[in-house]
């Protein structure tokens, strides 16, 4: 069991005024630290009848003050985010004993910011968002691949569109919640919370 050590006190002077370049400076935090994925966000959406859903999804950049991620427009989280478009999100640096909390509303990104993206994709992973439909249920792995031949053989050696069912997300903060561990579990936990264009900071309970 940890004992959370690790961390100089966090206090409000130390943070920055705007939450996004706090986040900004945690993940190379983590990066530096030799995260494997410090991307790496668990994302909860929830259905119509407020039923909540969470998975992993890999954060990749910040686009006009949103939190972006790519996946397939048809599947479970794309199903409850056009019913329910808001989210949450957090990342855990276990080696850095800190998590960030984040929620808001969500959007689908502009398609050429999506197209932009999954041009910088490896071929493998372009191929397979075509030859994918996230969350549908298949018969077995050998129906997938035979799927994955018959997109191969479509673009050959030719450039691979973006897939029409494809593409990013949003998310934009209206909190943000800056956690670390501290001994004795004391732990410090600062949460911007916006308010027009700025933020209000306060300090919550461990
Ligand atoms: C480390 C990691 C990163 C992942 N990154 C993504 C991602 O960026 N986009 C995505 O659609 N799924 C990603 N997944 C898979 C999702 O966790 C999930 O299985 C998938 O998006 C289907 O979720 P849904 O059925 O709720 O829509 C990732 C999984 C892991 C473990």
């Amino acid at each position: 069991m940890s004992q959370y050590t690790k961390n100089p006190p966090l206090n409000v002077d130390d943070v920055a005024a705007d939450p996004l370049e706090q986040f900004l400076r945690w993940l190379e935090d983590a990066r530096a630290a030799g995260m494997i994925e410090p991307g790496a966000m668990a994302l909860a959406t929830a259905d119509a009848q407020a039923r909540p859903s969470l998975r992993i999804v890999l954060f990749k950049g910040l686009h006009e003050g949103a939190f972006t991620f790519y996946t397939d427009y048809r599947g479970r989280k794309a199903q409850e985010l056009a019913v329910n478009p808001v989210a949450a999100a957090t990342f855990w640096w276990d080696r850095l004993e800190r998590q960030v909390r984040i929620e808001g509303p969500i959007h689908p990104l502009p398609r050429a910011l999506s197209a932009a993206y999954f041009a910088t994709r490896y071929r493998g992973s372009q191929l397979a968002a075509h030859a994918s439909r996230q969350s549908s249920v298949v018969r077995d792995r050998s129906e997938l691949d035979a799927r994955l031949a018959e997109i191969e053989a479509r673009y050959a050696d030719g450039p691979v569109p973006l897939p029409e069912h494809w593409g990013g997300y949003g998310l934009t903060p209206q909190h943000i919640e800056f956690w670390q561990g501290r001994g004795g579990r004391f732990h410090d936990r600062l949460r911007y919370a916006r308010e027009g264009s700025t933020w209000r900071l306060e300090r919550l309970e461990p």
